[in-house]
Formats: structure tokens, sequence, C-alpha cells
């Protein structure tokens, strides 16, 4: 009972917490309203132990330095001054989701406290010299603090991060070097990391351009998440023109980290970027132009992939839900594996491996090129049609396995057996024919053999019926009706030939 009660008042005098100076209008000029009885004179004193709090817009026209005690801000805001003039608060408090915009030197003397989904932007500079204290906003690819061009942001030594449960990301700026404008000894470069403090290690990751905090605690993670949100990719911020990334520690392709990049757009331009140590994360139907070989693909179900003047030799591993797939970037190719429907889109040069599709239900492979068959699981169906009247599809098998059956349409085929509709491999390099393609016949000895011969074809490529002077004979193909008259009178001894 006593406990609750304490609790609520605890909770209480938390949500009463009563401001000294609270902005009148947008500007210092304006004047300032009080939540206990502070005058609008003592709030302008530029040197105050004040307690502010700040919901709106707020332009600094008294063109001097500015140091108050505890600073709150609630909400989305902009805050600047006239002349770049120094803003240092003791204590600063971003309340649930507030955004604030830094348009002014900002300096943050002991304990810098943000709440669930807060961000600081930052456009001139910011000092943070003690404690940072973080509630319900752990988590990594959600930067705490973002620089697009700041010129300097200084992180003391003196650091204290009061958080043992997970790793976030604290800074994201648009080059290192921001790290190491302050002549101060005090402050950490970016030759000191990974640096240690009391609770943890803060890593630089992504170029350099990321600074990740994991508390001992907790096992360091170095995966980067980054998002293309325009149609072209660029290396870096260039300083101008528009944002091609949400965060400006993007991108993020750096050996040192698991970096896994992710599109806005359904159509991208890569412009042969290198992307070796970069993971794409396909989820949605994007057409990729101009890639270089990549990390690797991620293309989830139903997502269709497809690859446009690839640079010449590039080589890309496809990872989707059935097993890998290594693509030529010889010609263009589509991906797409629908698992409702059991089938598989593919075009280009492509390396199967089916290793993860287990499944009794005929897989359907729909497409043109070439493919290589790897891995392919023992008593498997695949079918295998064309897309494209225009093109062929030819299949080649590295590793034949057991009671495997193949089934071609007219223009796809085994290059082994290409007049062969249906294959059976029965057990390891033993194939056989068990129906031929429309103009071939089957033989006794299970081969196909083009029969000019033959009028009618049954569904799976026996002759039915010859055309007229031929006759279907025992082993399905036809045979000329003289042949069989002229050889039993007119072989006589040695004028047989
Ligand atoms: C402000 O002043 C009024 C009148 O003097 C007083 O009644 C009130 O309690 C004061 N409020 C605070 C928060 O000090
Ligand atoms: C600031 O607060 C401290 C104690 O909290 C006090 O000693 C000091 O005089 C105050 N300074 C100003 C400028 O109000
Ligand atoms: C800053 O925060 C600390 C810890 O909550 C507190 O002890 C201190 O009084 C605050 N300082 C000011 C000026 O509000
Ligand atoms: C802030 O967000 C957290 C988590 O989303 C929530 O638990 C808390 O109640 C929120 N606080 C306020 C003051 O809205
Ligand atoms: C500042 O950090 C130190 C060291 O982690 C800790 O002892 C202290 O309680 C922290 N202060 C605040 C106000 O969080
Ligand atoms: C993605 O492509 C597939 C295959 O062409 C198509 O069936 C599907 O409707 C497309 N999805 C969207 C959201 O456009």
């Amino acid at each position: 009972m006593l406990f609750i009660i304490l609790f609520i008042l605890v909770q209480d005098c938390q949500c009463k917490l009563l401001f000294d100076c609270i902005p009148i209008g947008n500007r210092f000029s304006d004047g300032f309203n009080s939540q206990t009885n502070t005058s609008s004179l003592q709030c302008s004193f530029t040197h105050s132990n004040k307690t502010y709090l700040f919901t709106k817009d707020f332009n600094d026209d008294s063109e001097n330095d500015w140091s108050v005690g505890h600073t709150m801000v609630d909400g989305q805001i902009i805050f600047s001054s006239n002349n770049h003039q120094l803003f240092i608060t003791s204590n600063l408090t971003l309340t649930n989701q507030s955004q604030l915009y830094l348009h002014r030197p900002f300096e943050i003397s002991y304990l810098l406290k943000m709440m669930s989904q807060s961000q600081i932007h930052v456009f001139k500079s910011l000092q943070i010299q003690k404690n940072i204290s973080i509630k319900d906003q752990l988590e990594t690819n959600y930067p705490l603090i973002i620089s697009w061009n700041a010129i300097g942001i200084e992180l003391f030594k003196s650091l204290q991060i009061n958080s043992n449960t997970e790793c976030f990301d604290l800074l994201s700026m648009q080059s290192p070097y921001i790290l190491n404008t302050a002549n101060s000894i005090n402050t950490i470069k970016t030759n000191d990391f990974p640096y240690p403090l009391s609770t943890g290690h803060l890593h630089l990751l992504s170029g350099q351009r990321l600074v990740r905090y994991c508390p001992f605690s907790v096992p360091f993670t170095n995966e980067v998440k980054c998002i293309l949100t325009t149609p072209y990719y660029q290396k870096s911020y260039s300083g101008s023109g528009n944002y091609a990334f949400a965060y400006p520690h993007c991108p993020c392709n750096d050996e040192h980290t698991s970096c896994i990049l992710e599109f806005l757009s359904s159509e991208v331009y890569l412009q042969s970027n290198d992307l070796s140590h970069t993971l794409l994360h396909i989820n949605h139907n994007t057409t990729l132009y101009q890639l270089d070989t990549a990390k690797s693909i991620h293309v989830e179900d139903l997502c269709l992939l497809h690859l446009i003047s690839m640079r010449p030799f590039s080589q890309n591993l496809i990872k989707t839900s059935f097993g890998f797939i290594t693509n030529s970037g010889e010609s263009d190719g589509m991906f797409f594996f629908n698992p409702l429907k059991n089938t598989l889109i593919l075009t280009g040069t492509n390396e199967l491996h089916l290793n993860k599709y287990k499944n009794k239900v005929p897989l359907t492979i729909i497409g043109h090129g070439l493919i290589n068959l790897k891995d392919i699981q023992d008593s498997s169906v695949y079918s295998f049609k064309i897309d494209n009247e225009k093109e062929k599809f030819k299949v080649h098998i590295n590793q034949k396995g057991n009671n495997q059956i193949l089934i071609f349409d007219q223009q796809s085929y085994l290059d082994e057996s290409p007049y062969c509709a249906v294959v059976i491999i029965k057990s390891k390099n033993t194939i056989s024919c068990q129906s031929c393609k429309e103009g071939f016949s089957l033989t006794q000895s299970n081969l196909c053999i083009k029969d000019i011969h033959c009028n009618h074809y049954s569904s799976n490529g026996h002759c039915l019926s010859c055309k007229d002077g031929y006759q279907l004979s025992v082993d399905g193909t036809c045979q000329s009706n003289y042949y069989r008259i002229e050889k039993i009178p007119l072989c006589k001894g040695d004028t047989c030939d």
C-alpha cells in the first residue's frame, strides 16, 4: 500500500515538473511565461540556473551566449540564433518523439536525457560532456544524433552512458572528420575507437560515420541497415541536393560492417558502384540497373527482382527461400519465387542450387537463358517452361541424384538430351527419356529421333500413325513400306546392301 502511494507521488511529481521560463513567442525578445512565478526579466538573463521549456520553434535574437540550468524540448523544434551564439544547458531532456533541429552551437554540460523515439539533428556544433541517459529507444539503425553537415561534434572523454540492455546508435554523421575538429585532448577522436566507457564500448562503423554503443553485457553487432530513398545510389552525401539515404552514415559498404541495403524505389540505378560488402535486401518488386557484384542479394518470396545492364563479369549470389542462385551478369536476369504456386521465374545465366526445395510438389521454372542445375533433391519433380517464344531455355544438370523427374516444354531442353520432353534420373548418371518433344519419336532404347515420316504423335511423343508409304514399326518409328517389300524379294545373296 505504502509502495503504491509512494509510486503515485513520484509519478505525480514527474508529471507536474514546473518550468521557470516558457517562451511566449518564437523569439527571445518576445519574453517568457512562468510556472514558478519567475519574472520574464529573470528569464532574460542569459546566465541563469533557470529551467526552460521549449514547445515550438525558437530563435534567439539576444545576440549573447546563453547558459541555463535545465532545458526540456517537447515537440518538433527548430532552435536557432541570429549570430550563432553558444547555448549551454546543464541538462537537456527530449520528451517522447521530440525532434530538435539545432541551428546554433550547443553544449550539454551534464546530462542528456532522451526519451522514446527522440532525435537531435545538428547543423552547427554539439558538445556532450558527461552523461547520456536513454529511455525506451534502444535499437540499432535509429541514430539519436544526426549530423548531415555539422562543423564539429565533441564527445568528451568523461562521457558516461547509462544503458545495460541493448546496443544503440548514438551518432550518424556525414564524415568522421567532424569528431576531430576540436583541439581539446579531452574529446574522443576517430583514432580512439573502439572507445571504452565504464558501461560498454563505443564503436565506429559504416565508413567511420556511425558511432554505436554496446554495453558489456550485450554482444557487439556490426550490422547496419541503410535505406536508399531515391532511385540513384550515391557513395556519400555530397553536402547539397537531396539526401539519397535516410541517414548520413549511409551507404554502409565497408569491410568492418555487415551492411544491409534496402530500396524505396522500384527502379534503382546503382551505377556500377562497389557493393562488395553490401547485402541487398529485395522486399518489393525491384529493377536494378548497372549492378556490380554485391556481397549477396536476398530476394523475399513474391518479390520480383530484375537485373538490367549488369557490369560485365559481375557475379551475384541470390538467396531465396528454396535455395540460392549464382547469376553471371552476361545477360539481364529475372528472379521471382512464388511458394503458393511453386513457381520460379528465372532468366539469364544461372547456377541453381535447390537445396532447400524439399517439397514433393513439382517446381515449375519459367524463363529463358541457361541453367546449371545443382544440388537438387532426390525424388523431386521440376518442369521447365519458356516465358518468351523467341527464346530458348537450356538446362544442364551438374549433380544427378535419384528419382528426379524433369519435364520440358517445346523450347526448353536438357542439353544432354535435347529432344526429350520427360527425363527420369533413376540413379546417379543414368538418365532415361520417357517421352519426346513434338516431331520426335521415342525408340525402344529410350532415345528421341526425328521422324519426318510420322503423321500423328501422342502427347508423350510416341508416333501414332505414319505418312503414306510408311508404316509404324514395332520400335515406334515409321518404316518405309517399300523398304519392307523390297527387302524380301530383292535380297539375294551378295546383292544385298
Ligand atoms: C506564485 O505566486 C502566487 C502569489 O504570490 C502564489 O500563490 C503561488 O503559490 C506561487 N506559485 C509558485 C509555483 O510558486
Ligand atoms: C545557480 O544555482 C546555484 C545552486 O543551485 C546557486 O548557488 C547559484 O547562485 C545559481 N546561479 C545563478 C546565476 O542563479
Ligand atoms: C540535472 O540532472 C541531474 C540528474 O537528474 C540533477 O541532479 C540536476 O539537478 C539537474 N541540473 C539542473 C540544473 O537541473
Ligand atoms: C513514452 O514512450 C514510452 C514507450 O513508448 C511509454 O512507455 C511512455 O509512457 C511514454 N511517455 C510519455 C510521457 O508519453
Ligand atoms: C552519470 O554517470 C555515472 C557513471 O555511470 C553514474 O554514476 C551517475 O549516476 C550518472 N548520473 C546521471 C544523472 O545519470
Ligand atoms: C510483383 O511482380 C509479380 C510478378 O510479375 C507480380 O505478380 C506482382 O503483382 C508484382 N507485385 C507488385 C506489388 O507489383
